[in-house]
Formats: structure tokens, C-alpha cells, sequence
């Protein structure tokens, strides 16, 4: 895969929106349990916000999976092939695989019945744990290291 230098506009526009999406997907998703009780009553709009940002956000991660696979991404701080360059690549895959298995778990328990509604709030409890641990690693990479890794993710050069 082809390794640019900087994310595009594109990539860092996606970051954002998915990451603010997710965290309040994650706060809407309190509760839903109560309002599953109310859909097999009928009733779905204490479930509509939540649904709708699952949704949205599936769609996003999609358009930025196609976007990170043909365009690339610039390549981890650190001696390739090192353990934090590997630790690092495998953390966003990981990232990226449950940004599409949340809300497809979701969309199973809504839209076809299925009883995977506990599997679906572990997974984006486990979601938002890395995506801490992400994002914590991101400040020290910028504060502490002062390699300026944040800049990427903001600045398209
Ligand atoms: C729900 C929230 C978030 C999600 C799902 C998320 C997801 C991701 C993913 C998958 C990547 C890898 C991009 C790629 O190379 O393909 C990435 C990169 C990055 N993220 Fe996040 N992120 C989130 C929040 C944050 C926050 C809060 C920060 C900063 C405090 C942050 C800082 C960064 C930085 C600096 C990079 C670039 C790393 C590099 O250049 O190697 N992210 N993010």
C-alpha cells in the first residue's frame, strides 16, 4: 500500500466527525435497553437518535475504510516494522474493525430480532476503552514526545 506523506482534508474531516458520532452514539446507547422494550411495544422514537447515529456512522466508517485503502495513510512514527510501529498499526485496525462491528451489532438486535444486544454494548464499551487509550497515547505522543503526531490529524499539508 502506498504511504503519503499527511492525511487528506477528506481522511482528517472523517476522523473528527466519526470520532464526536461515536462518543455520542456511546451516550445515547445508555438506557437503550429500556427502549428496545419500547420498540417491541411499537414505539421507536426513544431509539431513533441512537439508530440514526449507529447508521450514520456505519456509513462513514465505510466511506473512510474505501478512502484509508486507496489513498494510503503516512506511515506511524518510529523505526519501521518496530514494536511501537506495529503496536500502532494493529491498534487502528482493531479500531476499524469494531467502528464496523458496533454498529452492525446494533443493526442485528434492531432490524432483525436478534438477541446480541449485550454483545453490541461490551463491544462499544471495548470501542470507547481503546479509543481512550488512543487518544491519551495521541497527547502523549504531542505532549510528552513533542514529535508533533497530532498535527497530522489536523492539518492537511
Ligand atoms: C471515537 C474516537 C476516535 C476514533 C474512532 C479514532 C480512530 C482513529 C483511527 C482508526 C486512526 C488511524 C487512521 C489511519 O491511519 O488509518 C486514527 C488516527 C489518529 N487519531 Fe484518532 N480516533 C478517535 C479519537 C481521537 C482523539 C480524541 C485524538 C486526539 C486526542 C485522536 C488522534 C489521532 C491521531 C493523532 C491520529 C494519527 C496517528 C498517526 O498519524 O499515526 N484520535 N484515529
Amino acid at each position: 500500500m502506498s504511504e503519503p506523506q499527511s492525511y487528506s482534508r477528506l481522511q482528517i474531516a472523517l476522523h473528527w466527525l466519526i470520532a464526536v458520532l461515536i462518543v455520542v452514539a456511546w451516550f445515547t446507547g445508555e438506557g437503550a435497553g429500556e427502549a428496545m422494550k419500547v420498540v417491541e411495544k411499537g414505539g421507536v422514537a426513544g431509539f431513533v437518535p441512537h439508530v440514526a447515529l449507529g447508521l450514520s456512522i456505519l456509513a462513514l466508517v465505510v466511506i473512510r475504510i474505501l478512502v484509508r485503502l486507496s489513498r494510503g495513510a503516512p506511515a506511524a512514527p518510529g523505526a519501521p516494522g518496530s514494536l511501537g510501529v506495529k503496536a500502532a498499526d494493529w491498534g487502528h485496525r482493531l479500531i476499524y474493525l469494531l467502528m464496523v462491528a458496533v454498529p452492525l451489532g446494533g443493526a442485528s438486535v434492531f432490524f432483525l430480532g436478534l438477541e446480541v444486544g449485550e454483545v453490541h454494548a461490551l463491544a462499544a464499551n471495548v470501542l470507547m476503552l481503546v479509543v481512550l487509550g488512543h487518544a491519551g497515547l495521541a497527547l502523549y505522543h504531542q505532549y510528552v514526545l513533542k514529535d508533533g503526531l497530532l498535527r497530522r490529524m489536523m492539518k492537511a499539508e
